[in-house]
């Protein structure tokens, strides 16, 4: 249950007001402000740290851009431990360390079925919004070990903007979108069974420290929104504000060496084209930490 006491509580309007002008004040409006060069990702200096943090408390989200290191998954690792992140979500495609690589499924492999081993469009949404609240994905990397021959780029929008945006536009959204059953992600069904539950919750929900939380898919399948007019009518503002050009979205490409650390933010993902020569490799680390003094 949310606090009344929170900013994100739909009746608390003093300390929401107060929450959204700072949240506002010097918010970053180029994706160059998010980006903070390293020299060495498995052991930053004390600035470095410093930098990325700054822009993950203001943004929940920072892109780290360090040599081309290749196929090294120390990177996203030792990345994220430097930033508390250290309770991996294990899923059914990760690797055996539980971080998984994203590369384009070859002809006949099981794992095609999944969009994020294609090289086709990703549509908006936060990452594991299919888990169960006990295994909510707080905190996620994703690192370029090499990046396609052309496309494959993220946009990136901070969930707590987008709260911001739709609360302006009515409470009455943000009161929808926390009821209990407002999503819900069918049972996945593979050939032993049942693979997954059903699962239902709230698209925003508070974390045990006050902050934001999203779970969120513009999918159209494989999900069931809530069939009152309320939730009908939420669900159609956010599609409306991630289909327009807004100040705080941010488009970005990975290149090698380069990684994206947030409290798992809004993002999509273009379609890509490979080429024997240059093949998209991806580290996806999901959390059920936050980065730290976020
Ligand atoms: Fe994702």
């Amino acid at each position: 249950m949310i606090r009344s006491d929170s900013p994100f509580h739909p009746d608390n309007d003093d300390a929401y007001l107060s929450w959204r002008e700072a949240k506002l004040r010097g918010y970053p409006q180029r994706i160059e402000d998010l980006v903070v060069k390293v020299a060495d990702p498995k052991a930053l200096t004390a600035e470095e740290h410093a930098a990325l943090l700054e822009r993950c408390r203001k943004t929940n989200m920072a892109i780290y851009a360090g040599p081309d290191l290749g196929e090294d998954k120390d990177v996203p690792r030792l990345m994220g431990r430097q930033f508390g992140l250290e309770h991996l979500d294990a899923n059914l495609m990760s690797d055996e360390d539980d971080i998984t690589t994203l590369t384009v499924a070859e002809n006949g492999e099981k794992k095609g079925e999944f969009i994020p081993y294609t090289d086709r469009p990703i549509r908006w949404h936060t990452d594991g919004y299919y888990n169960r609240p006990e295994r909510r994905i707080l905190g996620m990397m994703l690192h370029c070990a090499a990046p396609a021959h052309e496309g494959g780029a993220n946009a990136l929008l901070d969930h707590d903007i987008l709260y911001l945006l739709l609360r302006d536009e009515s409470p009455d959204h943000i009161r929808a979108l926390m009821q209990e059953d407002a999503m819900s992600i069918p049972a996945r069904m593979d050939e032993n069974g049942v693979a997954r539950p059903q699962e239902s919750g709230p698209v925003f929900s508070t974390l045990p420290g006050g902050q934001l939380h999203m779970r969120y898919t513009a999918r159209t399948r494989s999900i069931a929104w809530k069939q009152d007019a309320a939730t009908q009518a939420a669900v159609a503002a956010i599609d409306k504000l991630l289909g327009q050009d807004l100040p705080w979205k941010f488009q970005h490409r990975l290149e090698a060496g380069m990684g994206l650390l947030c409290n798992n933010v809004l993002h999509d993902r273009t379609s890509f084209v490979d080429t024997p020569e240059h093949k998209r490799i991806m580290y996806r680390a999901r959390y059920h930490d936050r980065i730290g003094q976020t």
